[in-house]
């Protein structure tokens, strides 16, 4: 169902609170915090810039990481309002409060057209536990509510799901910003009636994070093709020997289900016929969680079905990816969710890679519609400078995949119906 959007709405001189995703990678360097990553703000600068210009007093609000309810000040939002007084070309008054005094007294001295960035909302144990409260404290200086924080839409927190229930209950208007009504528009819409044929490539470490996906797409796909650590699960399903590689041994029953649904619906489920594989070394050194690191060495490419018993699957083959980039280059539409190998390891990421490039070139070339579903695989397609060369890419990790799944998130579902 479309949602009222920033567009449908007159809001000079309200105080119109605006949920946005801010929740941007920082790195400490030189004492200070800087932005790695500024997609995120980036991406909601046509819903400000809108509300802006319609003489909105607007109030940002957004949680960063995830600091358990506790004031955590590494994960403190103002480096977020000075990056976005640049990119907005006007001052951001940075409240180093979400609720209370502090921004009742910043509101009350807004006038049309200024922007105020909140601190940090999960400061707040209310905020995850959606906390009527808490939403009424946030809701006390809201006119009108806007949520345009699509990468946490899946989420029903205080201010993402209960402030719009507030203010919808009080008579006031929760509306959709404009960067989710375009992810609605891609992930939705454009999915529910693809030009064909439509061909999804899913990657990732886990079949079960994605066989709720999976299930769903075999349902709208003229092909599926399968990547990453995943992809083993499947063989591992069919007899194949997978070495040392990442599995789910206890899903190889849902993979076996996903390709007979597959078979019966006469689509084309395509695992690798190839792989890029390495020999995991002991380091000495050990991980973040104390287990002991390892190092792949010795890369090189394995034809056919088997891994060796010493090693262990990083990355889809030369054969694969030509396979992949010939079903690739007669789509239409192409959805793409998940990466096809370890890519953050320059020596494993050329399998992700070439199909970021046949994806981009069934865009250019072919007039092929591409969405990319968010998380690791816009990741990928940005580290390949080919994000301009795609359709569309998701703002949302786990939004946009609960959302492929079929449900229905939160975030949205407490906006109004046009
Ligand atoms: C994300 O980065 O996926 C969103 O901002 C949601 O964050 P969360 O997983 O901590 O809720």
């Amino acid at each position: 169902m479309a949602k009222i959007t920033v567009n449908d709405l007159d809001v000079r001189g309200k105080r119109v609170f605006v949920r946005v995703d801010f929740n941007v990678p920082l790195e400490e360097k030189d004492g200070r915090m800087v932005i790695t990553d500024e997609t995120r703000i980036r991406e909601t600068l046509p819903t400000l810039n809108l509300l802006i210009s319609k003489g909105a007093k607007v109030i940002l609000a957004s949680h960063l990481g995830r600091p358990d309810g506790q004031v955590v000040p590494s994960m403190s939002l103002a480096p977020v309002a000075v990056r976005l007084g640049e990119l907005l070309n006007k001052p951001v008054r940075f409240v180093p409060a979400c609720v209370g005094p502090e921004v009742a007294s910043a509101v009350g001295a807004m006038q049309s057209g200024d922007v105020v960035l909140l601190e940090n909302v999960r400061f707040h144990a209310g905020e995850e536990a959606n906390d009527p409260a808490f939403g009424e404290q946030l809701a006390a200086v809201v006119d009108v509510y806007v949520n345009d924080a699509f990468g946490t839409a899946h989420r029903a927190h205080a201010s993402t799901e209960g402030v719009a229930r507030i203010v919808a209950k009080r008579g006031g208007v929760a509306a959709s910003g404009l960067l989710i009504a375009r992810e609605l528009q891609f992930l939705g819409d454009e999915l529910e009636q693809p030009a064909r044929p439509f061909v999804v490539i899913l990657g990732g470490a886990k079949v079960s994070d994605k066989i709720k996906v999976i299930d769903r797409l075999i349902e709208k796909a003229d092909a599926i093709l399968i990547g990453g650590a995943m992809a083993y699960t499947f063989k591992l399903a069919q007899g194949a020997k997978v070495g040392l590689s990442l599995v789910e041994k206890d899903k190889t029953d849902i993979a076996l289900k996903a390709l007979a649904k597959a078979k019966e619906r006469g689509i084309k489920f395509l695992l690798p016929v190839d792989n890029i594989v390495a020999t995991p070394v002991d380091s000495g050194k050990k991980d973040k969680k104390g287990r002991p690191k390892m190092d792949l060495t010795q890369p090189r490419v394995n034809v056919g079905d088997n891994i060796p018993d010493t090693e262990e699957g990083v990355d889809i083959g030369p054969a694969t990816v030509k396979a992949y980039a010939e079903v690739l280059a007669g789509a239409k539409t192409v959805l793409w969710n998940g990466p096809m190998g370890i890519f953050e390891d320059p020596r494993f990421a050329e399998g992700t890679f070439a199909v970021a490039r046949a994806v981009a070139e069934a865009t250019q070339k072919h007039g092929s519609k591409s969405i990319i579903g968010g998380g690791d695989s816009v990741k990928a397609i940005n580290k390949a400078k080919l994000g301009n060369q795609v359709t569309f890419m998701s703002t949302g990790g786990g939004a946009s995949l609960e959302f492929l799944e079929g449900k229905v998130l939160p975030g949205v579902a407490a906006l109004k119906d046009k």
